[in-house]
């Protein structure tokens, strides 16, 4: 809107200063806002039963072998054999900087069917992004996605505040589920309820939903 009056008037000069102001934004904003990433976070799956086979969850998060799975989740004795309602760790990349400030990364997903970006996330993501996220990343609106498209579905991720804690390397995306607590899900991954807060400031553990960065040990 506010530079309107500037392109209307057709002179060249102005248009080119419109230019040098916008590329001025642009840089600064990519600059000043993105840390740098990380090698390696760690997605908690929540196996709700609607997917419940590893291959699968492997070719969602990119990775060449279900095998890379297992490799993080040492409780898993017979991959065939997964159980509904437990979560299991995933391994993603941690450097790309999403929307010029947000570390997360960006996954290629194949439009099946009906799906829409609520039921992509919600199922397929298990709630480790939202439809809203998704849709913000791809051009297309809702009503046009038709089976075969490509989309990109962002998992946000953490890669630590030295502030915090230098104790921890690697972060965990966790999708809260209702009936959690700062302290049930602390208890979980063996760290103090007050670290994990400041890990996650302002965030209600109690929520039921959204998600949340939590350290990993070892
Ligand atoms: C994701 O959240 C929705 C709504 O809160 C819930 O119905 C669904 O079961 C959740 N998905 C998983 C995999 O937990
Ligand atoms: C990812 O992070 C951005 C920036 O903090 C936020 O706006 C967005 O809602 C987050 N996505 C999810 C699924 O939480
Ligand atoms: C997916 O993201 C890439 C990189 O930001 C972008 O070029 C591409 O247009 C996006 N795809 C869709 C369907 O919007």
């Amino acid at each position: 809107m506010l530079f309107f009056p500037v392109l209307k008037r057709k002179s060249t000069l102005d248009l080119s200063i419109v230019f040098h102001i916008l590329v001025f934004f642009s840089c600064n904003n990519v600059q000043g806002k993105c840390r740098p990433g990380c090698d390696r976070a760690l997605a908690s799956y929540y196996l709700s039963g609607d997917v419940s086979d590893l291959t699968y969850i492997s070719t969602l998060f990119n990775l060449k072998k279900y095998t890379e799975i297992l490799q993080y989740n040492p409780q898993i004795k017979n991959a065939d054999f997964i159980i509904t309602g437990d979560r299991i760790k995933v391994p993603f990349p941690c450097h790309g900087c999403v929307n010029g400030d947000v570390l997360g990364h960006t996954f290629s997903y194949t439009i099946k069917n009906r799906d829409t970006y609520d039921k992509v996330a919600q199922t397929d993501y298990a709630n480790l992004t939202t439809g809203d996220w998704v849709h913000k990343m791809n051009s297309y609106e809702p009503h046009m996605l038709q089976p075969n498209m490509k989309i990109n579905v962002t998992v946000n991720c953490s890669c630590g505040d030295g502030r915090v804690s230098k104790d921890y390397g690697l972060f965990m995306t966790y999708p809260l589920r209702p009936g959690q607590t700062l302290a049930s899900v602390a208890r979980e991954a063996g760290v103090l309820p007050e670290i994990l807060q400041r890990y996650n400031p302002e965030v209600d553990f109690s929520a039921g939903s959204g998600l949340v960065f939590v350290p990993v040990k070892g």
